[in-house]
């Protein structure tokens, strides 16, 4: 089973790169845009904020926080393993004439080149899915962040029950991967899609890891007929009593 592995991975998200972002507005009916927003706003960013976005493929979620924070935010640093990714992202970022607001860099999401506590605001939106050691990047994320920092998690999720996942597992599992694959010619990118999302763990269980890699206040809305997953959590501020 090579799903998940990171030279797959990397290889795939090289090859479908430029019919990623088609693909995605096309494929959820231009949710994808409202998930991103929605996940955006609810970092409640403080002037001078850092922003990382891990995974971040074409940079749509750093450039909807340079828009929505154009005074708060000092700079988002969005990072990804696949280069064909980043190219991309560059060209978006140099469009939008944001290149001073949002750095890019190339590196695993699990090896993040930064110091202890850089960054008041983690994110990473449809990309932890494709790590197979959660709990090893959860803590380099933890690291990350600085004291009373707020980590992001955005994911496709099952829908819990009922119609809305049976609706969900025709079109994930028939639909989507059709036309995916008619669009990217790329054989099996859109049929990993289903299954990475099928692996991954149930809220209860992702909570969990999150709450044992240290964060708290560790909360999990789902929209879009529970499609959608956003994960939230707090690195905790140092209280004196705690110094
Ligand atoms: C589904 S795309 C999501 C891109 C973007 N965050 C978005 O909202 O559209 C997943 C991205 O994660 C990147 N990725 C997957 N595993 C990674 C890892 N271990 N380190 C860095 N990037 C990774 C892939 O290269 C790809 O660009």
């Amino acid at each position: 089973m090579k799903g998940g592995q990171p030279d797959f991975v990397q290889d795939m998200f090289q090859q479908i790169a430029p019919h990623y972002d088609f693909l995605n507005r096309l494929l959820s009916l231009r949710q994808d845009v409202c998930w991103r927003r929605r996940m955006v706003r609810r970092l409640n960013l403080s002037a001078g904020s850092r922003v990382l976005d891990v995974a971040c493929g074409t940079a749509d979620v750093a450039l909807e926080v340079a828009r929505r924070y154009p005074q708060s935010l000092y700079r988002a640093v969005g990072v990804d393993f696949a280069p064909a990714m980043l190219v991309l992202a560059r060209k978006k970022i140099l469009r939008a004439g944001l290149s001073s607001k949002i750095l890019l860099a190339a590196a695993d999401a699990l090896d993040l080149p930064f110091a202890d506590e850089t960054f008041n605001a983690i994110t990473i939106a449809f990309g932890i899915r494709n790590i197979q050691d959660k709990r090893a990047v959860l803590k380099e994320f933890f690291r990350l962040l600085a004291p009373g920092g707020t980590l992001a998690i955005l994911e496709l999720v099952v829908p819990d029950r009922g119609w809305a996942q049976k609706i969900y597992l025709e079109y994930f599992n028939r639909v989507l991967p059709r036309i995916g694959r008619l669009f990217s010619k790329h054989s099996f990118a859109y049929s990993y899609l289903p299954e990475s999302v099928a692996r991954f763990p149930s809220d209860r269980d992702f909570r969990g890891l999150m709450t044992a890699s240290g964060f708290s206040n560790v909360g999990c809305r789902r929209f879009t007929f529970g499609t959608v997953a956003l994960f939230t959590g707090k690195k905790h501020q140092a209280s004196r009593s705690d110094t």
